[in-house]
């Protein structure tokens, strides 16, 4: 086990590993997704639904799959290879590292196209454009945007770089230093965000829209996206957090380190919901327009706004560093997995896995244009992949990780990790009974089931 630390290195403290796993967490997921869901299921209930999901599913999962990183110190292929050998299991389990390393690239791929429009907008909103437009020309922008896969594939390309160009450098030079600056500028970019929605007259409209629970506006449907969006924002089920724990030091604490990465994901989400409403409802506007609401609604009501120029574009880096952050732990599994099986070295293992994702990622930058009307499956290829990695592979995925953690590895291994007591034992009745019950839920709702 040894060398195998030494070949990737690990974080140089607990802290680092803390903000890194944050970084993961906290993406397109929190500021892009989150406040469109909270909008589209009725808010505060949402919000209630979401925060017990968290607590309950995703803790107990952050825990199994830091607890396997730490135990296996590789890849998640062969992390589970070896854990499951240790403990007498089937190579099945391999398979199970294979579809989270293959998840988080798929990912990757899509992501990079959003936070490349992302990108785009910082210029356009920074630069004044909205100045001169109208509400009719903002949206039009927009659909510019997307029906030019020109300028999508030169932001698209420009993001895959600087992704590649900090997970090249390694877990101490690369991810660790990027995440320490970014992180911290990401916090204050956010306060002062929230600080400017405070200005607008319409805060506490934005706030009791955010925690007044109102069941009514809760569809049938609401606990379930609740869940996903739980898995998703926190980013389990693929690896990437099984990978981050593989370079954690042996004496830091799991259960803390995994409360301390879910905090920041649920304050970052709630901050960016606090931050986006009020804006909206100050401009009259709905909150309920799906996808749009970051890159239609929000610019139209930053327009009006005085200083409206500067924070959107301030709003707009926000949202890159987010997903920088997150695209450095999704393409991660692979790297270390490359590097590991492949002899490759990390800059080597960037580029060839680099320019596979940025392939696969055309073919999201098409299907707003040039495939505009190829379907398979009856979805276009961004929702295809959308929804292979999100609603299949993702629950699939957790599922996994959870009865392996709870039923494969012995309790001696999991209970040396997580630390005896109280706290392990609840952990371990989530781990082996509510946490893949409730996420099978939702996976059986994903493919039509129930
Ligand atoms: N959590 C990130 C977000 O909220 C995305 C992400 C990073 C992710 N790593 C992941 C999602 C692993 C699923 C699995 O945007």
């Amino acid at each position: 086990m040894t060398d195998l630390t030494l070949r990737h290195g690990l974080w140089s403290s607990r802290l680092a590993f803390v903000l890194a796993a944050s970084g993961s967490a906290i993406g397109l997921g929190n500021i892009w997704k989150f406040p469109y869901l909270a909008g589209d299921n009725g808010g505060g209930a949402f919000v209630l639904v979401y925060l017990l999901c968290v607590v309950a599913i995703g803790i107990p999962i952050m825990m199994a799959e830091t607890l396997l990183g730490r135990r296996g110190r590789q890849s998640p292929i062969n992390t589970l290879r070896t854990l499951a050998a240790e403990a007498g299991a089937g190579g099945f389990w391999q398979g199970a590292g294979w579809l989270a390393v293959l998840a988080g690239f798929l990912i990757l791929s899509y992501y990079s196209v959003i936070a490349g429009w992302a990108m785009a907008y910082i210029l356009k909103v920074g630069g004044g454009f909205l100045n001169q437009s109208d509400a009719a020309a903002v949206r039009t922008a927009f659909l510019e945007l997307k029906a030019s896969p020109d300028l999508q594939v030169i932001w698209h390309t420009l993001f895959m770089l600087a992704t590649l160009l900090i997970v090249g450098r390694g877990i101490n030079d690369g991810i660790e230093r990027a995440t320490r600056i970014m992180m911290p500028a990401l916090l204050l970019m956010l306060v002062l965000l929230d600080a400017y929605a405070m200005t607008t007259g319409s805060f506490q409209r934005g706030l009791a829209f955010l925690f007044q629970p109102d069941f009514s506006r809760l569809g049938g449907g609401s606990l379930l996206t609740a869940m996903g969006q739980a898995f998703f924002s926190l980013g389990l089920g693929m690896g990437s957090i099984m990978v981050y724990g593989a370079y954690l030091p042996d004496r830091a604490s799991i259960a803390q380190s995994a409360w301390a990465v879910t905090l920041a994901d649920t304050a970052v989400a709630l901050a960016a919901g606090i931050a986006i409403f009020p804006i909206v409802f100050a401009n009259g506007m709905e909150p309920t327009l799906g996808p749009g609401l970051i890159f239609e609604t929000l610019p139209v009501a930053f327009a009006h706004m005085p200083g409206g120029a500067l924070f959107g574009a301030v709003f707009f880096a926000l949202v890159v560093l987010a997903a920088l952050t997150s695209a450095i732990a999704l393409i991660e599994p692979t790297i270390a997995y490359l590097s590991e099986n492949r002899g490759l070295t990390r800059p080597e293992a960037c580029l060839r896995a680099g320019l596979v994702c940025w392939l696969l990622g055309l073919g999201t930058v098409f299907s707003f244009n040039l495939w505009a009307n190829r379907t398979w499956f009856g979805k276009n290829f961004f929702e295809l992949i959308d929804f292979l990695t999100a609603d299949l592979m993702l629950p699939v995925g957790g599922i996994l990780v959870a009865l392996f953690a709870g039923w494969v590895v012995e309790s001696q291994v999991s209970e040396a990790e997580l630390g005896s007591g109280r706290g392990y034992r609840l952990w371990r009745v989530t781990i082996r009974y509510l946490a893949p019950g409730a996420v099978g839920l939702v996976f059986l709702r994903a493919i039509g089931a129930i």
